[in-house]
């Protein structure tokens, strides 16, 4: 699958967003190495800080449902510069996904693509747990 159709599932993923409070509406599109796709949103709580970012629930949509390996994961919103990745996002996309590529899209559907390891170099993970 080419990254212009896995943006495209990511803008229509936002549709679906679930946020009364910041009206900020977010899609993602995770790609699987087996060339599967899995789409989240944003679901926001009255209790703020548990909300979910797009990012996290395609990605923990993939895992639950036994995916271990992927290739890339785009997000998108309705702005017209891209939107980067939240902290806790990078740190859960780089658990479970590795260095993978991060494409950023806005909502005309043009996008910029980085590897994860430059938005967010020198990351905690699980070998760090190991040390000691
Ligand atoms: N949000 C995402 O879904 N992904 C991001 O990368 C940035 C922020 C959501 C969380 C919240 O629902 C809204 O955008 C405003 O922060």
């Amino acid at each position: 699958m080419n990254y212009r159709t896995l943006v495209k599932r990511a803008l229509a993923a936002r549709f679906h967003s679930h946020s009364p409070f910041s009206r900020f509406k977010v899609g993602a599109a995770v790609l699987t190495s087996d060339g599967k796709v899995y789409t989240g949103c944003n679901i926001e709580s009255s209790s703020y800080g548990l909300t979910i970012c797009a990012e996290r629930t395609a990605i923990f949509k993939a895992v639950s449902d036994g995916k271990k390996k992927f290739k890339a994961l785009a997000v998108a919103t309705d702005h017209k510069t891209i939107t980067p990745p939240c902290g806790a996002c990078r740190q859960v996309i780089v658990d479970l996904a590795g260095n993978i590529d991060l494409i950023m899209a806005t909502s005309d559907g043009s996008f910029t693509v980085m590897k994860m390891s430059e938005l967010l170099p020198h990351p905690f993970t699980a070998h760090n747990l190991d040390q000691g």
